[in-house]
């Protein structure tokens, strides 16, 4: 469903990524892993089709993205892929159901479809009595349910999260850990994780390890 080919990213003299492949399977969870600075967060906004590779293909169901134009790929990002940051990113000044909305509305849905969608991933995500609160009336582990949400919201291919629970405290993280799995055996949802937690690693299907700029692949 997803698949590189012998990705190479450089920013200037440094190569980071020197011929990475890998192929993704509809319903996998992958966690990636590396040492700080070994391009785990290049290699994923690579895939996410944010950031371009310098030689090599990623095709995303059938398509290859480098042969889309800024336009399309603006159109293919915002219906295929879902992004989770550390980081919540969520606008301030929306609620938690309003930021849900948002790729929907950019998707051309209407009020009514987005927010009736939006309701029920906020029921699945166990936050649905948190609707109408702004991001900073939320804790850091709803806050990241709300991403989590949004990325879902036009039931994308993948989602990709990097280091999604590196600002949760344990216990928010173990739930949110729980969360991706929950939401792969009722969606079939496809997970690509970055992170630093050893447990979340060793939880998904197949851990894939960045190391001088290439990626070796275990299962779990
Ligand atoms: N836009 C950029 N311009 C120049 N160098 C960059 C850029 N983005 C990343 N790098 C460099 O590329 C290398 C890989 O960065 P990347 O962010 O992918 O690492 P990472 O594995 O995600 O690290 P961390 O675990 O610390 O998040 C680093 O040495 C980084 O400084
Ligand atoms: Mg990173």
């Amino acid at each position: 469903m997803i698949r590189a080919q012998n990705i190479h990213k450089a920013f200037g003299s440094l190569q980071v990524l020197k011929g990475v492949n890998l192929i993704i399977s509809q319903g996998e969870i992958v966690s990636i892993v590396g040492a700080s600075g070994s391009g785990k967060s290049t290699l994923l906004q690579i895939l996410g089709t944010i950031e371009k590779q310098d030689q090599g293909s990623v095709i995303i169901e059938e398509s290859d993205v480098s042969s889309l134009n800024d336009k399309a790929l603006s159109k293919f990002r915002n219906q295929k892929i879902g992004f989770v940051f550390q980081f919540h990113h969520l606008l301030p000044e929306f609620t938690a159901l309003e930021n849900i909305c948002i790729p929907a509305f950019i998707a051309g849905k209407n009020r009514n479809e987005a927010e009736k969608e939006a309701n029920l991933l906020l029921k699945m995500m166990g936050i649905a009595a948190r609707a109408s609160h702004k991001p900073n009336e939320l804790s850091g582990g709803e806050q990241q349910r709300v991403a989590i949400a949004r990325a879902l919201i036009n039931k994308p291919t993948v989602i990709l999260a990097d280091e999604p629970s590196g600002n949760l405290d344990a216990e928010s993280s173990e739930g949110l850990h729980q969360l991706f799995f929950k939401l792969r055996k009722e969606l079939g949802q496809t997970f690509v994780i970055v992170t630093h937690n050893r447990e979340l690693a060793a939880m998904a299907d197949r851990k894939m390890t960045i190391r001088d700029g290439v990626v070796f692949s275990e299962n779990n």
